[in-house]
């Protein structure tokens, strides 16, 4: 390469900021230094994926499309929304009890963290404890200082905030239910300022129907969808149970064998079409940071493809898995927008919807090489930015621009 003086190469970093103004990021695939996440374009961090081979640190997907971006306006039940399995368990946290924590961790953010990356549906496990309800990852119904995470009205006031920052967002909440304390459930959810958002049970398709359409939830302001595993509490709370309304597929591992998609025990099965939403869980048993970008990445689409028939040819509503950051490249927000796709405009992809009703697939680039020789892993957590931007960027030029200046940086530098 030829050498550019020290005077020329400030000329050229110059021009490419007078023509790219603060825009100079990595796209998707491309190599990103793993020291700095923000060196991707927005809803990407910087990671590699050892379990599967990719050791070249690179820009990952970890926010889906919006799933409203591109046709609007449809019933609840034509959206697949990213959703979080044990949510609240975050790795590193402590108990609010000041003990130390014994049970395994799902995440590696805030709730609020996630929601900001596009999560909106959030599986939460709640129990009595200490005179309150908590978010307890335990055993046998009982919630114990080791493995209390924190009182839940933490979490259900982060989901509050949200909610009032964004008045066109809807989020959904599945609570594995362990609360028998008197309208405990009711309380919290009162405490923490959710039950304005609260969507009726009364309005919920019980036959299979469409749901209303997300436009009449906002404008309702019914925004706050809560699904109880305790029938009881249907009657008693007005809190939905959630076997009446979706159908789920096994969780654990015995959900992550190629090719088949079972319902768990509580579903009805897969294909049950009196149940108007669809869930797909994939998760192993045992929460495991290290195997979960290989999951959430091809296997994970596959599932998609075996449960979308072992659901009488649906498409499911929420996706949900363990860290959900983590993945070789598109990740667990390709597979949304694949749902997505399907869901709204009968396109393979949600970005490739068109407003005339037809879908335009982009050429195809050839992969970049898996392999570099990295020295560090990087730790996607509580990265976050604003939803992906897929607008037809000059590539190419990008790229080059790219390859050039770190050259050039490289070469006359360091
Ligand atoms: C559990 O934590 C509380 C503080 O929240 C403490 O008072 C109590 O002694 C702890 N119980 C046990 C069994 O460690
Ligand atoms: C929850 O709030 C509603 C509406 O403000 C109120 O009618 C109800 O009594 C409250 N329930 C409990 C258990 O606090
Ligand atoms: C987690 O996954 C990695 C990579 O697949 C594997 O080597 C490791 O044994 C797993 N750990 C546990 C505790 O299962
Ligand atoms: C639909 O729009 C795309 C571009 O947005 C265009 O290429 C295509 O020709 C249009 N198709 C029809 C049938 O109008």
């Amino acid at each position: 390469m030829q050498r550019l003086s020290p005077s020329n190469i400030s000329c050229f970093i110059l021009h490419i900021f007078l023509i790219f103004p603060l825009s100079f990021s990595l796209r998707i695939g491309e190599t990103c230094s793993s020291s700095s996440s923000s060196s991707c374009d927005s809803g990407l961090t910087c990671q590699t994926c050892a379990a599967n081979g990719n050791t070249r640190p690179r820009c990952t997907r970890i926010q889906p499309l919006p799933p409203t971006s591109k046709v609007n306006g449809l019933p609840f039940n034509k959206y697949s929304w990213l959703t979080t399995h044990n949510s609240f368990a975050l790795k590193g946290a402590k108990s609010e009890t000041g003990s130390a924590l014994l049970s395994p961790t799902n995440q590696e953010d805030s709730i609020t963290n996630q929601l900001k990356n596009g999560v909106r549906g959030l599986m939460l496990d709640m129990y009595d404890f200490n005179g309150d309800v908590w978010l307890c990852h335990s055993f046998g119904g009982q919630c114990f200082n080791a493995t209390a995470f924190q009182p839940a009205i933490n979490v259900l006031k982060e989901i509050h905030a949200f909610l009032e920052a964004n008045p066109s967002e809807i989020i959904t909440i599945f609570i594995e239910d362990y609360v028998v304390s008197t309208q405990g459930l009711t309380k919290v959810f009162n405490a923490s300022g959710l039950s304005q958002y609260w969507f009726p049970v009364s309005k919920m398709p019980k036959n299979g129907e469409d749901w209303p359409t997300v436009d009449d939830m906002v404008k309702q302001n019914e925004r706050l969808v809560v699904f109880t595993s305790k029938s009881a509490k249907e009657a008693s709370e007005g809190i939905a149970y959630e076997w009446r309304y979706v159908v789920e597929n096994q969780y654990g591992d015995d959900g992550m064998k190629d090719g088949s998609c079972p319902n768990r025990a509580e579903s009805s099965p897969m294909n049950t079409k009196s149940r108007s939403l669809v869930l797909q869980n994939y998760f192993p048993t045992n929460p495991n940071e290290t195997a979960a970008c290989a999951e959430n990445s091809a296997p994970l689409v596959r599932m998609l493809n075996t449960c979308h028939k072992a659901a009488g040819d649906r498409w499911p509503n929420f996706i949900t898995v363990d860290f959900y950051q983590r993945s070789d490249g598109g990740g667990t927000a390709e597979a949304l927008d694949v749902a997505n796709g399907h869901l709204t405009c009968g396109c393979d992809n949600i970005a490739y919807c068109k407003d005339n009703g037809t879908c335009e697939v982009p050429p195809m680039s050839p992969p970049p090489p898996a392999a570099a020789t990295p020295t560090t892993i990087e730790n996607p957590s509580q990265s976050s930015s604003n939803f992906a931007n897929t607008d037809a960027r000059p590539v190419q030029v990008r790229w080059l621009l790219a390859t050039i200046l770190t050259k050039t940086i490289l070469l006359q530098i360091w």
